[in-house]
């Protein structure tokens, strides 16, 4: 059985009064004992969120690493050792922003997805088709070359130690969402390309939808086969509404 995952994306957000405001939001939601939650702050923030999430069930990850695992001189870049060490326990590779808006190539995707799990994060590999990819019928095409991209280069076995989120790029921030069905297709597909090479290893990992996920469609998303919980953006900065997509992905 895969315990849900729901994973709040802060993405470029937040001050530090907004931040202690959603932390303070977060403490003293009623969050259901069989759902994993995480939040993904700016690095900026990271160590805060750490400190002060520490005491409840919240995990806290970063939204990107260095294409190198250790410290080094590469600058401006964090790398995943550094991410460890300051309390975080995920991280996310290949988000679609980071992909089409700042040029990251798949072969970088790969040494992120390798260097987090070298410092023993857990990498949340984001993948996902544009609209236009979509319209001209190529979704699971595209979908399923990111995917292999990191099946290729590591081998399926690293699934066991990851997470994979299925986020339509026309989906992302936009009000508009894939229907139940039209995810559990996409996510049926990544179980069956990964269950090629290990049942075992497609069986037990989790995959998570992306692309304006909220309290009012969440529990219809999670219902899905195939659908292990949320990667959730615009709506993990409101604690309230965070709390209820958690509650969602319960029981
Ligand atoms: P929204 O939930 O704001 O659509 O963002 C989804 C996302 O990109 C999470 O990583």
């Amino acid at each position: 059985m895969r315990r849900p995952l729901v994973a709040g994306n802060w993405k470029m957000h937040g001050s530090r009064a907004g931040v202690a405001e959603l932390i303070m939001g977060l403490r003293e939601l009623a969050l259901p004992a069989d759902v994993e939650v995480a939040v993904f702050p700016p690095y900026v923030y990271l160590a805060k969120v750490v400190e002060e999430l520490g005491r409840v069930a919240v995990g806290v990850g970063a939204q990107d690493c260095a294409i190198e695992p250790q410290q080094g001189a590469l600058t401006g870049e964090i790398a995943a050792c550094q991410l460890q060490d300051v309390g975080c326990s995920m991280v996310l590779v290949g988000h679609s922003e980071r992909r089409l808006l700042l040029g990251e190539s798949d072969d970088w995707v790969v040494r992120k997805f390798a260097a987090a799990q070298a410092c023993s994060l857990t990498p949340v590999l984001c993948v996902g088709e544009t609209l236009e990819q979509r319209e001209a019928g190529k979704t699971l095409e595209v979908v399923g070359r990111q995917l292999a991209g990191v099946v290729d280069a590591l081998g399926v076995e690293v699934f066991a130690r990851a997470v994979v989120a299925y986020e339509p790029v026309w989906a992302i921030g936009t009000g508009l969402t894939a229907s139940p069905e039209q995810a559990q297709e996409v996510h049926a597909a990544i179980r069956a390309q990964l269950a090629d090479k290990s049942a075992e290893v497609a069986s037990g990992v989790r995959i998570l939808y992306g692309g304006s996920v909220k309290a009012a469609n969440a529990a219809e998303l999670f219902g899905m086969p195939d659908i292990d919980g949320g990667l959730v953006g615009g709506a993990s900065l409101n604690a309230d509404e965070f709390g209820a997509i958690c509650r969602a992905a319960g029981n």
